[in-house]
């Protein structure tokens, strides 16, 4: 299995380009399968396993994908299979995705149930129960989920998500893009990738309204058709890079990012003691040297602070000056990499979803297992302001989700070696 080996004392400092988002580029592929007709040429799509995963599930249902650098062109128009099998979706929780459009399209579907994860139970109750509601019928069959379309077709609904979730208001959404008649889904998440899925749908030929809000309302239409379309800068990606240089009292410059997608992040990097410019596509990002301070943290739906840069803002207020408190309200088990930083000398204490950190001088390298994507990314930065080397093990959780980070941060002027 593959491992870091982080040089600590490092300042990050230097220009890095952000790739396209994994978040917006896999639901973007997921509905590439409701084009009917023409081909989808996207472009900005990371180089990651998941685009990996996504790209071979595609093509089990009967679609063709082509790779080019930073480029992906599906064509779906003989799409035949409707089965997601367990292999793939195991591998990768998103491959849920599919089932919208796939029901959609073919009128039935058969995806394997995705389990938990490290980060918590993540049910997918209300994409079922979305679906449902524009008429799907939809059974658990050994460990699938097998969905069926009503005689003509999914209905357009009225649904209500209880809880604000991106997988289910893109999964509900996509299959309401082909239904007869409107759809209009309440509390809908409000996440960039949810509004870049609609701009591509949109884009398709697809007429939803009220994109941004967490109101989204659907006319459905006949079939939709290939498209161009660029996918969103990953504003996680370029949010690391900002804390890793942060935490380390440097300075950045991202170029390719979308800073209108990253206020609050940008916000609390400010309260810090960042010192950011940005104009439409670029940030920059100075400490002037000086160490951060520690900033409170609560996660929550977007446009409040994403959980996804949770566990990277906890490794910043690990070496910050003065306390903070980050409660997670997201996902149960995402406060992990605390112990892990723990065991690198920093001072958080754990109760419940909250993570109560006292800043110290520095940490200290040690030997450290990463559990899920984003808890990684935040290894990585502790690993970077550590005194010594840091060895991260299980770093495949890495690459699931950011493209070339070791080459990125090597631009940066840090040493993070891949080792067998
Ligand atoms: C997506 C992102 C992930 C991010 C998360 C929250 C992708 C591929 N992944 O995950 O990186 O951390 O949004 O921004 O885009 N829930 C239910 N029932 C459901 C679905 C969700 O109770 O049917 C709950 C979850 O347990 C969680 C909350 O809703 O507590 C939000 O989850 P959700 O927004 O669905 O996350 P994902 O779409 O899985």
């Amino acid at each position: 299995m593959e491992k870091f080996l982080v040089s600590g004392n490092a300042t990050i400092s230097g220009t890095v380009t952000v790739s396209g988002a994994k978040n917006a580029a896999l639901p973007i592929m997921a509905a590439a399968l409701l084009a009917s007709s023409g081909r989808v040429e996207l472009s900005n799509v990371p180089d990651l396993n998941d685009i990996k995963t996504i790209s071979k599930l595609m093509e089990s249902l009967g679609a063709t994908v082509t790779r080019g650098e930073g480029t992906a062109t599906i064509d779906s128009t003989n799409i035949d299979e409707p089965t997601a099998p367990y292999e793939l979706v195991k591998t990768m929780r998103a491959s849920v995705l599919v089932l919208g459009p796939l029901l959609a399209r073919l009128g039935e579907a058969k995806v394997s149930f995705p389990g938990g994860c490290a980060i918590g139970s993540r049910p997918v109750d209300l994409h079922l129960k979305g679906l449902e509601a524009m008429g799907a019928q939809i059974e658990i069959e050994d460990g699938y989920i097998v969905a069926k379309a009503p005689a003509g077709g999914l209905k357009g609904a009225e649904v209500h998500f209880d809880v604000v979730s991106v997988g289910a208001t893109e999964n509900v959404l996509m299959a309401a893009a082909l239904a007869r008649g409107t759809t209009v889904l309440r509390n809908s998440a409000r996440e960039p990738e949810v509004v870049d899925l609609c701009h591509f749908l949109n884009a398709m030929g697809a007429d939803i309204s009220g994109i941004g809000t967490d109101t989204l309302t659907i006319n459905g239409v006949a079939a939709l058709t290939g498209c161009d379309y660029r996918v969103v800068a990953d504003r996680i990606e370029a949010g690391t890079f900002l804390v890793a240089a942060a935490a380390t009292r440097g300075s950045v410059t991202l170029l390719n990012a979308a800073p209108d997608t990253m206020a609050v992040v940008l916000h609390k990097l400010r309260e810090a003691g960042a010192d950011i410019r940005i104009d439409e596509t670029t940030i920059h990002l100075d400490m002037h040297g000086k160490r951060p301070k520690a900033v409170d943290i609560h996660t929550a739906p977007h446009p409040e602070f994403p959980t996804d840069m949770q566990s990277q803002f906890l490794a910043m207020n690990s070496v910050s000056e003065g306390s903070a408190t980050v409660v997670e309200t997201i996902f149960e088990n995402r406060l992990v990499a605390a112990q892990e930083m723990n065991r690198m000398g920093a001072d958080i204490h754990l109760e419940g979803n909250r993570a109560q950190v006292r800043g110290v001088e520095s940490l200290k390298a040690a030997p450290v297992m990463a559990t899920d994507l984003r808890a990684s990314a935040s290894l990585v930065i502790a690993g970077l302001v550590a005194e010594g080397e840091t060895l991260i093990d299980r770093i495949y959780h890495i690459d699931r989700g950011y493209e070339k980070i070791e080459s990125k941060f090597a631009e940066l002027g840090a040493t993070i070696k891949r080792i067998s």
